[in-house]
């Protein structure tokens, strides 16, 4: 397959300030393209898009017609979790579908090497997720073809559980082996004005959050979405 979306790429420059980018886990299921928008209009930076198989996690969203369909509802950046295995057969079906970030779980298969290869080879940014049982250094000789690390502070798999605190110390590190290079961390699971901040001290740059953005508010009554996104980001920036 060759055709590409139609929706221009936004371009991404690399900063280390806050990006809140909820997880459309915790959004409206019938909805999706209004919830994006609403959501983005209150102020989040990015999309976290949760792309889970019933195999690598014990739960089922979508793939990627779903995620070409919401595409045209993102302006921002439509950043892609892939809780899958295998990974490499449907990368071109996600980049087509046209995520901006594809992020592939370290523990996903014995390749993840060429994981990561041939998600920029398909034009695409690239990410590499740790479960909270593997250590920071499983990345080590990946740094040089990622451009994000997400750190899992909850097993993967559903949304609404607690933030797992060994983490933090895991961001510290992964912090230190990334130094100057342009890599985002981003931080999934759990994250709320109380534990945000632990992990923009720990060196963090993206909060992906669920939960904490969609309580409370809807499509038809999004106000509560800013709320949830300035809160989160005022206590994350109150130490950054
Ligand atoms: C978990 C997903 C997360 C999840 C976060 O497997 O990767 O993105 O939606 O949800 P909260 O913020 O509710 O913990
Ligand atoms: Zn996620």
């Amino acid at each position: 397959m060759t055709t590409l979306s139609a929706t221009p790429k936004p371009i991404i420059p690399f900063d280390r300030t806050t990006k809140i980018a909820p997880s459309i886990l915790a959004a409206d299921f019938a909805n999706f393209g209004a919830e994006c928008a609403a959501v983005e209009a209150q102020g989040a930076d990015w999309i976290h898009v949760d792309v889970m198989d019933g195999h690598f996690v014990p739960n089922i969203t979508f793939g990627p017609a779903t995620c070409a369909a919401i595409r045209p509802h993102i302006k921002t950046v439509m950043d892609v979790h892939l809780m899958i295995a295998p990974v490499d057969p449907y990368i071109e079906a996600f980049a087509e579908a046209g995520a901006d970030i594809l992020t592939a779980h370290v523990e996903a298969g014995p390749h993840i090497h060429r994981t990561l290869q041939a998600i920029r080879g398909a034009g695409v940014k690239a990410g590499i997720a740790l479960n909270p049982a593997t250590p920071a250094s499983a990345v080590e000789y990946l740094l040089d073809m990622v451009d994000l690390v997400c750190v899992m502070t909850v097993n993967p798999g559903f949304g609404g559980q607690k933030f797992i605190h060994s983490q933090i110390e895991k961001t510290r590190q992964l912090r230190a082996m990334i130094g100057d290079r342009p890599i985002h961390i981003e931080i999934d699971g759990g994250i709320t004005p109380e534990t945000a901040p632990l992990m923009t001290a720990a060196g963090a740059d993206v909060l992906v959050a669920g939960s904490a953005v969609f309580k409370g508010g809807s499509v038809t009554n999004p106000a509560p979405y800013g709320d949830n996104i300035r809160a989160i980001r005022a206590a994350a920036d109150a130490v950054a």
